[in-house]
């Protein structure tokens, strides 16, 4: 079973109470999410392995640590998720973006692909998938498997707020995917929003209604 980690650090938490609420504006939401993103990539990224190389700084020479071995790739799903891939390529700028996009089809319900771009060398990189919202987990799910069908195997899903139903949801059908979130809430309404959530992120980001 895949672990949850709710990352509690004060700065993160300060930042989700101002996302939350719905008098912040556009343009506060995005800066926002960016910063949280990239607060979370920096606990997100703790298990990165390094190696030690020498150098000489102006003084000795020296052993020091650099990142080694597997290399990052950020994929968000479309549309929330671009909100979260800036603060992630911030603290590590050679990672690669992929991308997925789904919708649900109106008739069977079930999530279609209509965009799938991932790095030729997926298998090799440590994938971290971006999301806002884990709400019912459907989206998230399915964007696994998408990516998983391309070769993707190291994944981490990182999102802002976690309803419980989607977390149980994603753990059930991606065991070996961690899950990194800022906050888990109370739970879904009817309509399938997170409770008390912050609406809908992908409108917020990007000012649409
Ligand atoms: N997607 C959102 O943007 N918000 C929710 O609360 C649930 C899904």
């Amino acid at each position: 079973m895949s672990k949850v980690h709710t990352l509690d650090h004060p700065l993160i938490q300060h930042k989700l109470t101002y996302l939350r609420k719905k008098e912040t504006g556009t343009k506060e939401f995005r800066e926002l999410t960016d910063e949280i993103a990239s607060l979370m990539a920096y606990e997100v990224t703790r298990d990165l392995s390094t190696q030690n190389i020498e150098i000489e700084t102006p003084i000795a020479k020296t052993q020091s640590e650099v990142i080694s071995g597997k290399k990052l790739a950020v994929v968000p799903i479309l549309r929330a998720g671009l909100g979260m891939v800036d603060g992630v390529v911030d603290l590590v700028p050679a990672a690669k973006v992929g991308h997925v996009g789904l919708y649900r089809d109106p008739e069977t319900l079930e999530p279609v692909e209509y965009y799938c771009k991932m790095p030729t060398d997926i298998g090799s990189r440590e994938l971290i998938m971006v999301d806002p919202m884990l709400a019912t987990g459907g989206t998230a799910v399915a964007a696994l498997e998408f990516v998983k069908n391309r070769g993707a195997k190291n994944i981490k899903f990182m999102c802002l707020v976690a309803a419980p139903e989607g977390i149980e949801e994603l753990q059930a059908a991606h065991p070996d995917v961690d899950i990194y979130t800022a906050a888990v809430d109370e739970k879904l309404n009817d309509h399938a929003y997170i409770v008390p959530g912050l609406g809908d992120a992908g409108d917020r980001l990007f000012g649409t209604k």
